[in-house]
């Protein structure tokens, strides 16, 4: 790029207005003649940041930044200076002199050419909305008060309707002299094989994608169709002036209140944004269709500090969320989620619930790593030392997202506790490269190696064994969930295969399996068990399998009902309350199982011990 003379930055000065300028990213008041808002700069609960539109300047005495809009936008944004210009250029219509005569002439021509694009947007944007609420949009209309939403929500974001039929954009387009090639490149229109071109959006409410200056850029389309013919969406494909990850749905209408509010709800839909507008959460935003880009965080970074994930209920709302979490943390954005149970999604909650649900959900919203960890801690949790360790690797896969020092120690303490880890090897684990980590888990097997049996295990490890008949059973009842030693249910597995193929066990095939001595030498006493009249009378096995099983089930519960209760201790009620809530329920639902248990009343005193 070349020099930018001095009487072009003069001029771009002079058009651009300090006021509007300053207004993208700050909420400002008037005071006197002058504008005061909380400083973009630095942290403040009172405003000292002020505007002068009659000196073209702003100040903060707060933190002293200060400058013209250039100056401004170079601050708050981290351009260069002369993309700055250029920009402000762009906007105020100052043309800039470029070194070469070629450069000139390309920067000539994009601009000449987005100022086209521009104007062919807003022209098919206002067809749009006249067919809407005009005689053609009856059935548009008709679908949108079905779905609840305003007039006014509506009128407030641009929807329109594109008529059922081949060309009356065309028309109406060509009609305004623009040219179809140009439609065409503007993505409005599309190439007939046989020459002519013919309409991209049929028969659709079109949602206009608008940028933060307020510039239509594109459009999506939702179709009318009943009958599921095509995509529910169509959209405006890529072109030199519209790069989809670029933009949000919706933050034109919701960066005022984001600004203020100090957060963005993310929702996945177009259709969840104008629901959460319409019942007033109107922080609300939409990535159209992708899990968040760097490009979208940076922007909402403009007006946001925090930003709370409100996807879809069902598994791939699940995965985007996690897949959002990257870009979250690189712009340094406080990232917080909420989630919905399967078939939900924020605009068939907010109906059915009530927009106070709804805001108390994101009142009390989750950290995203805390969510994330749970949901890879949860179920393992309780678990055989195998299986936890099994967790350690996904674990490190999300701590290592994490920037913050105190942060991360927070979460890895945390990890160590509920995998019941030594939280030393637990750090250790996680501060080596990935290559290295394999030696630490040996490590963590190690120190949990002298696990012995239950009197319990090591009692249905043995009956099992004379009865291999009921091994199907075992596992298909899911009681392999009980065990507490990973390996002896690998090992009961493997002896019903056995079993399944041969209608008997091969034993020494078995023990090969066991990894873990001490765990070895249990396990072949039970398989060559000498006194199994000792344990039990033949007669009685029967018996004595329940038996076992139900001091399993004892065992279970009273382990799940204690990690349940330390966690309870630990979640603030007040800021945390639907994982409160969560957790009392799954406790209480642990506390009925072991009560019918007792009601049950086996007789557990018979299952003596012989373990180990
Ligand atoms: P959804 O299917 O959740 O759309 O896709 P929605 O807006 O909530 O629509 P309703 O409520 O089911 O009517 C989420 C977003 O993904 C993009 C759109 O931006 C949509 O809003 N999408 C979806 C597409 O681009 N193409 C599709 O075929 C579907
Ligand atoms: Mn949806």
């Amino acid at each position: 790029m070349g020099l930018i003379p001095q009487a072009v930055i003069e001029e771009v000065l002079a058009r651009t207005d300090i006021l509007e300028t300053v207004r993208q990213y700050v909420a400002l008041k008037r005071a006197g003649s002058n504008y005061k808002g909380l400083c973009p700069f630095h942290d403040e609960n009172t405003p000292s940041f002020n505007v002068h539109p009659g000196m073209g300047i702003y100040k903060c005495f707060g933190c002293g930044e200060g400058g013209n809009a250039l100056q401004f936008l170079m601050a708050i944004e981290g351009w260069s200076f002369p993309e700055t210009v250029r920009n402000l250029a762009e906007r105020a219509g100052v043309e800039i002199p470029e070194e070469s005569p070629e450069e000139a002439e390309k920067a000539r021509k994009r601009r000449e050419g987005r100022k086209v694009y521009l104007d062919i947007m807003a022209s098919a944007r206002a067809f749009f909305e006249k067919n809407l609420w005009g005689e053609p949009g009856a059935a548009a209309r008709l679908y949108l008060k079905e779905r609840d939403i305003s007039e006014e929500t509506a009128r407030q974001f641009g929807l329109g309707y594109a008529i059922d039929g081949w060309d009356h954009l065309l028309h109406h387009l060509t009609g305004e002299g623009y040219k179809p090639e140009w439609l065409e490149r503007a993505g409005l229109v599309m190439k007939k094989d046989r020459g002519g071109h013919y309409d991209r959006f049929r028969h659709r409410v079109v949602f206009p994608v608008v940028d933060v200056w307020g510039n239509t850029l594109a459009f999506g389309g939702r179709t009318l169709a009943t009958e599921s013919k095509g995509a529910k969406y169509i959209n405006s494909p890529e072109t030199p002036f519209y790069t989809k990850g670029e933009e949000l749905y919706g933050l034109d209408v919701a960066k005022r209140s984001i600004q203020k509010e100090e957060y963005a709800l993310v929702v996945e839909g177009n259709f969840d944004v104008i629901a959460l507008h319409d019942a007033g959460v109107d922080v609300t935003v939409a990535p159209m269709g992708t899990a968040l880009t760097e490009d979208q965080t940076r922007l909402m970074r403009r007006f946001a500090r925090r930003v709370v994930i409100a996807f879809d209920g069902d598994s791939a709302g699940e995965e985007a969320t996690l897949r959002c979490m990257g870009a979250l943390e690189k712009a340094g954005l406080e990232a917080m989620v909420i989630r919905f149970v399967d078939g939900d999604d924020p605009d068939t909650f907010v109906r059915r619930e009530g927009v106070e649900a709804l805001q108390s959900k994101i009142d009390n919203a989750r950290p995203l790593m805390a969510w994330a960890l749970d949901r890879v801690i949860r179920p393992v949790e309780g678990a055989a030392i195998e299986v936890r360790v099994g967790a350690l690797e996904d674990v490190a896969q999300l701590l290592d997202e994490v920037k913050d020092r105190v942060t991360w120690d927070h979460y890895a303490r945390e990890a160590a506790r509920r995998l019941d880890i030594d939280p030393g090897q637990m750090k250790n684990y996680l501060r080596r490269p990935e290559a290295a980590r394999a030696e630490v888990k040996q490590q963590v097997h190690r120190s949990h190696q002298g696990a012995k049996l239950t009197s319990a295990e090591y009692g249905v490890l043995v009956v099992l064994l004379d009865h291999p008949e009921w091994l199907s059973d075992f596992f298909r009842e899911e009681l392999d969930k009980l065990l507490g030693s990973h390996d002896l249910a690998r090992l009961l597995n493997l002896a019903r295969d056995h079993y399944e193929a041969n209608q008997e066990i091969n034993r020494p095939l078995l023990i090969e399996e066991i990894k873990a001595v001490p765990l070895r030498e249990t396990i072949t006493r039970a398989l060559a068990e000498p006194e199994r009249g000792e344990l039990y009378p033949p007669d009685q096995s029967l018996r004595w399998y329940r038996d076992c099983v139900w001091a399993l089930k004892k065992r279970w519960a009273q382990r799940m009902a204690a990690i349940l209760e330390k966690e309870l201790v630990e979640v603030d009620f007040r800021t945390d309350r639907d994982r409160y809530v969560e957790l009392t329920e799954q406790l209480k639902e642990v506390q009925q199982f072991e009560q019918a248990l007792n009601l049950e009343g086996a007789r557990p005193e018979q299952v003596k011990s012989h373990a180990g």
